[in-house]
């Protein structure tokens, strides 16, 4: 079988799983240029990176299992590969951990400004201890409200409770009156929910004026969960004590007005970057496509 892989992963995956297949490997974001090498393909493997639209699948006619390298699936059209016949499988539990770190790391760096630290005692500038330099906030006895109790959200809750921390989660089935209510209590957020109809947007301009003035927001799920824009507005006003993105709206590319910010830490993606993590996600992927062909059920079926 051939089976195309968006862009090189974590080895060893596709060289000993998939040793029996003919496995071509794209540079990354499927440019069009890479369609042809869809044609006689009968299996994909996206990263987040690769989108996989109804004219993507129209161009690999023979593709039945599109085994994507990620938990979140918001890069694959789910109507457009059910209405062909093709699997979707995900890569999720493998990155719990990793992921949920990754978002303590970043509610840390905020509480603490971390990177203006950082900065400062780089700069050559920095002339002793002094007992009102870059305060931070404390975490214990504050409240933690997570956005999307799924695995991540309850791994992220573990970490804040081992902080002192009181935990809130919000599912994504509450009413608007205690998506309000919740909103109002938390002085950090932590976003963990998958991008839908329903969560694209979900934190605007009112939302976020909704938080505690000197709350602080991280998100390490899909960024056009949050408004760039006016998340920026709130970090400028002061209303935000600070934020942590690991994702963005429009990816790879960053909203402007956040760039400037001093009370923001930006990281590109890095949520599930550990080398175990990307190493089992890598073969989670090859083995849901080894399965397959198989004629073994699926690990991981999304939709
Ligand atoms: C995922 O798996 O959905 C992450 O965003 C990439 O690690």
């Amino acid at each position: 079988m051939k089976v195309f892989v968006g862009q090189p992963l974590v080895e060893p995956s596709t060289q000993d799983l998939l040793a029996g297949h003919v496995v071509v490997t794209g540079a990354g974001s499927l440019p069009r240029t890479e369609r042809p090498l869809l044609a006689n393909a009968d299996a994909l493997l996206p990263t987040p990176r690769e989108r996989i639209t109804a004219e993507v699948l129209a161009a690999a006619p023979r593709v039945r299992i599109v085994a994507s390298h990620s938990v979140g699936v918001d890069h694959v059209d789910l109507a457009a590969c059910r209405a062909r016949g093709v699997l979707v499988t995900n890569t999720p539990d493998v990155l719990t951990d990793a992921t949920a770190d990754l978002a303590f790391a970043l509610i840390l760096a905020v509480s603490r400004r971390l990177h203006e630290g950082e900065a400062l005692a780089r700069s050559g500038t920095w002339d002793g201890w002094k007992p009102q330099e870059l305060l931070g906030v404390s975490l214990a006895g504050k409240t933690l409200g997570i956005y999307g109790m799924g695995r991540i959200g309850k791994a992220v809750a573990k970490r804040g409770e081992a902080f002192g921390m009181d935990v809130m989660g919000f599912d994504r089935e509450g009413t608007e009156e205690e998506f309000r209510g919740f909103l109002s209590k938390v002085d950090v957020l932590s976003v963990h929910a998958p991008l839908t109809e329903a969560t694209r947007g979900r934190f605007g301009a009112a939302e976020l004026a909704l938080l505690p003035r000197g709350a602080i927001l991280v998100n390490t799920a899909r960024g056009p969960i949050v408004d760039e824009k006016a998340l920026a507005a709130a970090l400028h006003s002061k209303h935000l004590f600070g934020a942590g993105l690991d994702v963005f709206q429009r990816e790879p590319e960053i909203e402007a007005a956040l760039l400037g910010l001093p009370n923001v830490v930006l990281l590109p993606h890095l949520g599930s970057a550990t080398a175990e993590a990307r190493l089992a996600m890598a073969r989670l992927a090859c083995t849901e496509i080894v399965r397959f062909f198989a004629g073994e059920p699926p690990l991981n079926p999304v939709g």
